[in-house]
């Protein structure tokens, strides 16, 4: 007898983040925070260890009157105003489709209000082999299946893998749904090309001759690209999109603001044809009020008066974590390619990811532990915080790792 519906997948979540952070938590207090390397946590850390909360977002969020803290949201869609700040914060004057915003409880609401309401049970979803773990659920949790594309062949993303993916796709469904993480992808920390967007842009135009398509770019780390306003230039290139393509863009303030808790982000659909986006925005705004409502009013309202009153303060801010994480993950990728200890291709964000069979994760993972070193397995590697460790704690830490890999390899 069962006491949810039949359709559902039961088996629990395994998780791979929570249990290892607090092992690493435990043994901190065991042996020392000092003898401990803690790779695992996700969230922007300042150099002595606490949680980075950005000034200019918390004191602005604190300074709102009580009564817009308490309002709902003006409609189920968002605020109009942050709606506005959104489209122009993101696309930076890159792109001039037909637009529509909604705003999302983070980054999350809105690739999985795209994926639930894009595809019917049964059908497949494109997704990259190695990545963020929440999009094989919420496939999971919609009946469907996935299909996934190899994101790197040598050092640059992998075109024919992604080519390959959506042919199969679309020789047994009638619609491709394809999610890609960038720029700074969780969790190798690569960002493609200009050139690299041209090509899928313009293989996705040659697929839409056949096939609808829904290109879901998941831009959650973008604020923390180096090229800052210059890493958005790729959005231009989504103006060459055919009219039988849709676009959605999933912002989330989580880390752009580092209001991972304030649950607030935007899906921004765009497409040559205003048809398009007005059925995804019509759907996507039913879906909003059947499930969360309305948003964060706070949050919304906080992104707004960030923008128009507190920008330099802000850009200041951030960028001194941009650059400090600069700083953390060139260390450690020059020490890790001094020592030949290997890694996927990394430009930018908040992780680097090493490069290992299954197998040798399995067993280099609990060597690591061993030695007080605590990591994140993701498929075929190894992942590294670089997000939250000091650089101290990184001087040194690619060669004890490679040292410890040795051992079990
Ligand atoms: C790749 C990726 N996308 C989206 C998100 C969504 O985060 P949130 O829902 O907090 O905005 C995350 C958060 O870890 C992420 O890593």
């Amino acid at each position: 007898m069962s006491f949810v519906k039949e359709s559902v997948n039961t088996q629990p979540i395994v998780d791979t983040v929570f249990t290892i952070v607090k092992k690493a938590k435990e043994d901190k207090l065991k042996v020392g925070e000092e003898n401990v390397v803690d790779a695992t946590i996700g969230s922007l850390y300042d150099e002595q260890g606490n949680l980075v909360a950005l000034e200019s977002m918390f004191s602005s969020l604190k300074s709102l009157d009580n009564k817009v803290l308490a309002a709902y949201a003006a409609s189920f869609t968002g605020n109009e105003d942050f709606k506005d700040r959104v489209y122009q914060w993101v696309l930076n004057g890159n792109s001039h489709l037909p637009h529509e915003i909604i705003a999302t409880p983070g980054g999350t609401g809105a690739v999985a209000m795209t994926i639930q309401e894009c595809l019917d049970e049964g059908q497949s979803v494109i997704l990259p082999e190695i990545a963020w773990g929440s999009y094989n659920l919420m496939a999971q949790m919609n009946n469907l299946n996935v299909v996934k594309y190899s994101l790197f062949e040598e050092d640059h993303f992998n075109l024919s893998s992604f080519k390959k993916a959506c042919q199969k796709v679309m020789a047994s469904q009638n619609k491709l749904v394809a999610v890609i993480n960038d720029p700074c992808h969780n969790p190798t920390g690569y960002s493609m090309t200009m050139e690299e967007w041209e090509e899928v842009v313009s293989f996705l135009n040659a697929c839409s001759k056949t096939h609808p398509v829904v290109l879901l770019n998941d831009i959650a780390y973008i604020d923390y690209a180096y090229g800052q306003k210059d890493a958005k230039k790729y959005f231009s290139v989504f103006d060459r999109i055919s009219d039988k393509i849709a676009v959605v863009v999933a912002f989330s303030l989580s880390k752009s603001m580092t209001s991972y808790g304030l649950r607030c982000g935007a899906a921004i659909i765009m497409a040559k044809n205003q048809e398009i986006v007005q059925e995804l925005k019509t759907v996507f705004e039913k879906d909003a009020r059947a499930t969360w409502s309305n948003i964060n009013n706070g949050a919304m309202a906080a992104f707004v008066d960030v923008l128009d009153h507190h920008l330099d303060e802000y850009d200041k801010e951030r960028m001194e974590y941009v650059d400090l994480l600069k700083e953390r993950s060139s260390l450690f990728v020059k020490e890790a390619n001094e020592v030949g200890l290997k890694h996927y291709p990394y430009k930018e964000g908040f992780f680097v990811t090493l490069a290992m069979d299954n197998d040798t994760r399995d067993r280099y993972h609990e060597a690591l532990m061993a030695h007080h070193i605590y990591t994140v397995k993701v498929n075929l590697g190894i992942r590294v915080a670089v997000c939250s460790l000091s650089v101290e704690k990184i001087k040194g830490l690619a060669k004890k790792m490679k040292e410890i890999l040795d051992t079990v390899e």
